[in-house]
């Protein structure tokens, strides 16, 4: 997408050929800042603190992390080493584990002198597929809105509601949820999107919103539990999100908060769709719940928000009263029967084993 004007990437290698670039996420919206990972340690430190965030950009930086680590040492210690160092970094989005299993697969095999050319060239097919696949939930999913919109009077416009950010600075280009938003309203769909601020992080006010304010789609940020309200009135037409792990039948791991947007959603009659590419379904779980392991972040990004200051400057401040404990979990289940349709590259499957398995038959 376009950063003042320039078309940009979350990820890119650098011009020297040693190094990849990241958008620092961190200091969005206030600053568009890049930073430099030269190590398999920066590049697990960018996915644990959140530089680089979104499940398919965490992949993404962990399939360039590997080829950091090959650089060092192309030894089967040092590829061991990455994966396990990789994996850890974050738990519940299975693009990780799905981008390092498949560096891991095709580097092994090699001669350590001819890994690390390999793992390079991995990392670029791991970025352009997911630009692909992205272009491809925006072609499945904008038939969605447009239908919404030719059930509209002229000139109304469709209110689509999002939660957290599945947007291009979740993957490396395009998005997932916002992919059909930003196809609809390139082909002139008149549409708004409510925006989730989505606490604790506040990925939906600070980056889902400069998103959208830097491709001109009209947007309003809402507080969480605003959702339910705007669905009672009939201001949402429908609700699309991203998801971290999705099962084989249709349980949908998201952003915490998901869930009551979906229960809110059945309760109203709204449809509730998620977009997921492939590399985001895990085929080996049948039982979300039950299944998926949940991230608990430090309870820190509950207690304290940051915030830019009257003089420019960003700051970080104390919500709570001193001794008051808070948790952080950062994502939820949404159960398949609350969800309407998963949006895929291939097409939009219901949420249930039989339907995802007949757009993705190999698995
Ligand atoms: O904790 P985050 O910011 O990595 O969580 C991001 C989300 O929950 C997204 O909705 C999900 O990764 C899908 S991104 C296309």
């Amino acid at each position: 997408m376009n950063v003042h004007g320039r078309p940009t990437r979350t990820i890119w290698p650098s011009a020297d050929g040693t190094a990849v670039e990241i958008i620092d996420q961190t200091r969005l919206p206030h600053e568009f800042v890049t930073a430099r990972l030269a190590t398999l340690d920066d590049a697990a430190h960018a996915i644990r603190a959140m530089f680089v965030r979104g499940a398919p950009l965490i992949g993404a930086t962990a399939g360039w992390g590997m080829w950091l680590a090959l650089r060092a040492d192309p030894s089967d210690a040092a590829l061991a080493h990455a994966h396990a160092t990789l994996l850890a970094t974050r738990p519940t989005a299975v693009n990780l584990r799905w981008a390092l299993d498949r560096v891991r697969a095709e580097v092994a095999p090699l001669a350590p002198a001819t890994r690390v050319t390999a793992a390079r060239r991995l990392a670029i097919e791991i970025c352009d597929e997911d630009v692909g696949l992205n272009r491809g939930i925006a072609t499945a999913g904008l038939p969605l809105i447009e239908a919404i919109a030719a059930s509209k009077k002229p000139g109304e416009r469709v209110n689509v509601l999002t939660h957290c950010n599945a947007g291009w600075l979740a993957t490396v280009d395009v998005g997932t949820a916002t992919a059909p938003i930003y196809a609809a309203h390139d082909s002139g769909i008149p549409l708004h999107v409510w925006v989730d601020e989505t606490r604790p992080r506040n990925q939906g006010a600070s980056l889902t919103a400069w998103e959208l304010l830097n491709h001109g789609v009209p947007h309003t940020v809402i507080a969480d539990n605003a959702g339910g309200h705007l669905m009672q009135h009939g201001l949402v037409d429908l609700v699309i999100v991203g998801t971290d792990r999705t099962t084989a039948t249709g349980d949908v791991c998201n952003k915490i908060g998901t869930y009551l947007k979906a229960l809110a959603a059945h309760d109203n009659g709204v449809p509730f769709y998620v977009a997921a590419p492939s590399p985001s379904i895990d085929w080996t779980l049948h039982d979300g719940r039950r299944e998926i392991p949940i991230e608990e972040r430090d309870a820190r990004e509950v207690s304290h928000i940051s915030g830019r200051l009257p003089d420019g400057n960003t700051a970080n401040v104390a919500l709570l009263p001193e001794g008051s404990a808070a948790a952080n979990y950062a994502f939820d289940v949404t159960p398949a029967r609350l969800v309407t349709g998963i949006i895929t590259e291939r097409g939009v499957a219901a949420a249930n084993a039989a339907a995802l398995k007949k757009l993705f038959p190999e698995q």
